[in-house]
């Protein structure tokens, strides 16, 4: 069976992505930071699952999350590296404090490249020793290419994401490892929860031409696209997942 470790998987888009695996036959390997009662609730109805509660800031629990996937079933298959956070508070640049510049980076990029180098390793390995051709999918955003200035934290770990992602491509191919990225752009889940008011007026203003908020299961798709060998001579990729949002407009 096929192995898939998920990080933040209990968010909105953590836990379509860990739907959409589960239907096509994977065993998940989820990680969040909420407690492991929370976590295993949200999660009762996967099939073939273990929960790890954790912070991806923390290289220990780092370490604890490959462990669990390997002691519980031997191998990996897939990384889908979703969890993030956005600033506690939205400051403009002039104003951020480097504790929230901290706080997002810690996570969104510093934790995210680490957990990503540990398991990379272990796919080098799976590849050496039985051919195992791994897959990494990461989580950036349309933060990376679109200013925002009262959340640059955000959008300086997002842009970060995009180099992770060509990086790993490049380091890893000689191991048959495709590395990309989705780029959501507005998507309806409890990160997007505090400013729906103002995304509802923007996309009834005609932001968005596909007219509609982007949906979890939007980026889960992609993501297991990404992950499934249809794409399999496409690494260092992003995908869009935007709705047409990007498209500059006359
Ligand atoms: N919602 C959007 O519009 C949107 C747009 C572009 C990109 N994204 C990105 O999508 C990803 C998923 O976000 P979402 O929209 O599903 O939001 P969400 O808040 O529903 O999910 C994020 C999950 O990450 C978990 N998490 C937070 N800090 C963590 C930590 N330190 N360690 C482990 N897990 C942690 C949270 O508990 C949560 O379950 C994020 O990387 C986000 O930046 C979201």
């Amino acid at each position: 069976m096929k192995v898939a470790i998920i990080t933040g998987a209990v968010g909105g888009i953590g836990f379509a992505t860990v739907e959409k695996f589960d239907k096509e036959g994977y065993a998940i390997v989820a990680m969040d930071i909420v407690p492991s009662d929370v976590g295993n609730e949200r999660l009762a109805g996967i099939n073939d699952f273990v929960y790890v509660s954790g912070n991806l800031a923390s290289a220990d629990d780092r370490q604890a999350l490959v462990d669990a996937a390997i002691n519980t079933y031997g191998r990996i298959d897939v990384l889908v590296n979703v969890a993030g956070v956005a600033p506690r508070v939205r400051a403009d640049i002039l104003e951020m404090s480097e504790e929230s510049y901290d706080f997002v980076m810690d996570i969104n990029l510093k934790g995210t490249f680490f957990l990503t180098q540990l398991i990379a390793n272990q796919m080098v390995k799976q590849y050496k020793n039985e051919g195992i051709k791994g897959y990494i999918a990461n989580v950036s955003s349309c933060s990376a290419y679109t200013s925002s200035t009262n959340r640059g934290e955000y959008c300086m770990s997002k842009a970060g994401a995009t180099m992770m992602t060509k990086l790993f491509a490049d380091r890893l191919a000689e191991y048959g490892i495709t590395v990309n990225e989705i780029c959501p752009g507005i998507i309806a889940t409890g990160m997007t929860e505090k400013v729906k008011e103002k995304y509802d007026n923007l996309i009834a203003g005609g932001l968005v031409p596909l007219g509609r908020w982007g949906l979890p299961e939007d980026c889960a798709n992609a993501i297991y696209t990404l992950c499934s060998g249809m794409l399999g001579y496409t690494t260092g990729q992003s995908i869009i997942v935007d709705g047409g949002m990007h498209i500059q407009r006359l």
